[in-house]
């Protein structure tokens, strides 16, 4: 009886199943025109509206997370613990940076950057906050972070091969939020 091709070993697949290394020729005579679309080529081209909505909703909850960060700096300045209060502003500094990321690459993927304050918590994944005492800000916050990273986490693998250059720098977000949320988890258990 003949042996079973070992399909993981890519060198003994008969030479038909390979899938040659080429470039798509086509796509990248593609490239050369429909300059209006900027950064967006063929490869990313057909997923780019979706992209960008994606984009816009990511921005919109990065804009959410700036003003309740910012909220909880400016009340918690008083309560008991003053680093947090610093470092509430500290992440809206870098949720801001984050926002402007954001808008920068949806505009290189030829699209418009939704900075509309009358839709912006209808399109955040996360919430606004307005909590008086100084855990429940931090639990407000904690929650905030886990929602970004789970929406983050899912809009990557979405995002996939279509466009490695949005799904890098949504890695990059990704790990701040992580980090964000550990430092987070530490306020609230001491
Ligand atoms: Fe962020
Ligand atoms: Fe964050």
């Amino acid at each position: 009886m003949a042996k079973d091709h070992d399909k993981t070993n890519v060198t003994s697949l008969p030479l038909a199943e390979r899938k040659p290394m080429a470039l798509d020729e086509a796509a990248l005579e593609a490239a050369r025109h429909s300059l209006d679309q900027g950064a967006a080529t063929p490869s990313s081209g057909p997923w780019r509206s979706e992209l960008i909505k994606l984009l816009n909703d990511s921005l919109a909850t990065e804009l959410v997370c700036v003003l309740r960060y910012k909220r909880h700096h400016f009340t918690a300045q008083g309560l008991a613990s003053p680093k947090i209060a610093e470092e509430f502003l500290v992440h809206a500094t870098e949720e801001a940076a984050h926002a402007d990321r954001l808008a920068r690459r949806i505009v290189q993927l030829g699209g418009e950057p939704d900075f509309s304050p009358d839709t912006l918590s209808q399109r955040s994944h996360a919430s606004y906050d307005e909590s008086s005492e100084l855990k429940s800000m931090i639990r407000a916050n904690l929650i905030a972070e886990r929602v970004a990273i789970e929406a983050y986490t899912q809009i990557i693998a979405l995002v996939g091969d279509k466009d490695s250059t949005t799904r890098r720098l949504l890695e990059d977000i990704l790990a701040d939020e992580q980090g964000h949320a550990e430092e987070l988890k530490d306020w609230l258990a001491k």
